[in-house]
């Protein structure tokens, strides 16, 4: 039984194949103006320590949509922002609420709520993994691809937090995964030794044509992530060949997916002709947040 999800990997691919069913089916019903009140009476408090659109407002909609309600806790308008440990702030929410998503800057403050709560605790981003957005991303993916197995996934740029969670993905759903990362960027050895340990394919490259060569999704993020921004004018230099742009498009199949989970930041990670053009999944992808978390609730909390 599913009880929080912290990574990816705490779903199997069973789980994951079930969300992703129940996802496609309520974003069917949703387009007939169908509506399901299953989480009638249930709140979903939302703790962010950073920012958001996506994230807070697919959630916030989801909630209102299955009947139930959410709460938007800026960390800083709770007592938590005056020192209130995670562990209590997790007992006195389980009292009153049924689930806890959180954005927080370091995954252990997520390992805390959830070893202190007593409803389910959700990653809704933290420093190493991003679970809810790889969720639609897989929905995405397999609308546009019919299937998983044997794909090219291709991950162009910063080794972070979403690359970490999609590593995993892509391990636990049988595509093959090619990294392409300036040096001192790749992703954490843990998610590619667990990837490894899995079964997945990957590797860790950094030419990023190579690494687009045959591609049918590619995908990036920014290149500064909320927590960065220090490195902002270095990584921006570290960066400036790992551009998803229309040469690397060529090197992949001609029906390739691009994927990037925004906010983009055009003529950076990704020219605007690219992530604005014929291959881009960007607003399906996003999207897909909402019926993909309804699912994820569905499971959760009811
Ligand atoms: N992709 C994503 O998580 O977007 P937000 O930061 O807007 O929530
Ligand atoms: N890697 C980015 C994702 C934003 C949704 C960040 O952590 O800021």
């Amino acid at each position: 039984m599913l009880s929080h999800l912290l990574s990816i990997a705490d779903l199997s691919f069973n789980d994951i194949i079930n969300i992703l069913d129940s996802a496609s089916d309520l974003k069917e019903k949703r387009a007939r103006g169908k509506t399901k009140d299953i989480l009638r009476d249930k709140t979903l408090a939302m703790i962010f320590e950073k920012s958001s659109t996506r994230t807070r407002i697919s959630f916030e909609v989801a909630m209102t949509e299955l009947g139930g309600h959410s709460i938007y806790l800026n960390y800083r308008d709770i007592q938590l922002g005056r020192g209130e440990s995670v562990a209590d702030t997790a007992k006195v929410l389980s009292r009153y609420v049924h689930g806890i998503m959180a954005r927080v800057y370091k995954h252990e403050t997520l390992i805390e709520l959830s070893r202190n709560s007593t409803v389910p605790v959700i990653n809704g981003l933290c420093d190493i993994e991003h679970p809810c957005q790889i969720l639609a991303d897989l929905l995405t993916i397999r609308e546009y691809k019919g299937k998983f197995k044997d794909l090219n996934y291709s991950w162009i740029g910063d080794g972070n937090n979403v690359c970490n969670s999609t590593i995993l993905a892509c391990a636990l759903t049988g595509m093959k995964m090619t990294v392409a990362c300036p040096e001192g960027y790749e992703p954490g050895n843990e998610f590619v030794e667990r990837a490894k340990e899995m079964g997945g394919r990957i590797s860790i490259i950094s030419d990023p044509l190579k690494a687009a060569i045959k591609a049918d999704i590619l995908s990036t993020d920014v290149w500064v992530s909320m927590g960065d921004e220090e490195e902002h004018e270095q990584r921006l230099n570290d960066f400036k060949a790992y551009q998803i742009n229309s040469k690397l498009l060529e090197q992949a199949k001609h029906d390739v997916m691009v994927l990037h989970c925004l906010p983009a930041h055009r003529g950076e990670e990704i020219t605007a002709e690219v992530v604005d053009g014929p291959n881009s999944a960007v607003f399906d992808q996003a999207e897909n947040r909402l019926h993909a978390q309804k699912a994820l609730l569905l499971k959760l909390l009811s």
